[in-house]
């Protein structure tokens, strides 16, 4: 057993959650504490009735997510908001949350992730949401859009949309994991990057692919943001040896 005030210590100090701004309902940190004991962790990308209910059945006392459980800010708790509280009270399931800390984290984020595990170079960062270095530069280094594809149809077995407006010889390669707004468009114009790789994109995104000759393959929000969760815990099962487990609800593609 460990405590759960130790480990809500470790993962603040390790993800600099003190310092961290964020979209105001983010709230990262502990988001729903427990009678203070962890046995049995888990992370899942959302903190959503799935999630929380597989915790339960699978005697978790703590689960770590990406998306916490106020994104839709301030609600009356009833109903099937009182229902999703009331299951993980009653379960004693504490629930923590990172979400730009773990798309950003230079060594355990999302993106980090995504370029190590793609074999490309990093070379910087773009993207600075809330003094956050949410997206990483990478070096094309010969990459063609060929190649790449052919590495991201590996890493992301449920598919991903490719926008191959761009040049084929790759020179700047941009990665955000999550969801690619206007916002991040118009950035990578800004930025001179010919390529990104995202979780979602907008309809709209295809004109303006077309317009700036751009390349941009969306691989998934939820996939995207699978790889930092999993970096968590394993740094919590090295640190605490708890028994820690990803909830992978295989087959989601949005
Ligand atoms: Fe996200």
């Amino acid at each position: 057993m460990v405590r759960l005030e130790e480990i809500v210590a470790f993962l603040n100090s390790t993800f600099n959650v003190e310092d961290a701004e964020d979209f105001s309902n983010a709230f990262n940190g502990l988001q729903l504490a427990n009678d203070g004991c962890v046995h049995r962790v888990m992370g899942a990308v959302d903190a959503n009735p799935a999630s929380i209910e597989l915790a339960i059945n699978n005697k978790a006392d703590l689960l770590c997510v990406h998306h916490g459980l106020y994104w839709n800010g301030v609600q009356p708790m009833v109903g099937s908001v009182y229902d999703l509280f009331r299951k993980a009270m009653e379960a004693n399931l504490a629930i923590y949350s990172l979400h730009l800390p773990l798309d950003s984290h230079p060594k355990w984020g999302h993106n980090t992730s995504i370029a190590h595990r793609l074999g490309l170079k990093e070379s910087g960062y773009f993207c600075n949401y809330f003094q956050q270095n949410c997206g990483i530069l990478c070096e094309g280094s010969g990459e063609t859009t060929e190649t790449l594809g052919q590495r991201i149809k590996d890493l992301f077995p449920c598919g991903h949309q490719a926008l191959l407006y761009g040049p084929r010889q790759l020179s700047k390669i941009g990665i955000v994991s999550g969801s690619g707004g206007q916002d991040l468009l118009d950035e990578m114009v800004k930025c001179h990057i010919d390529t990104l790789i995202t979780g979602e994109i907008r309809y709209s995104a295809l004109s303006f692919a077309q317009l700036h000759h751009l390349n941009i393959f969306a691989c998934g929000h939820y996939a995207t943001e699978c790889f930092g969760v999993r970096n968590l815990l394993t740094l919590v099962s090295e640190q605490f040896s708890l028994p820690c487990e990803f909830l992978d609800f295989e087959g989601v593609s949005l």
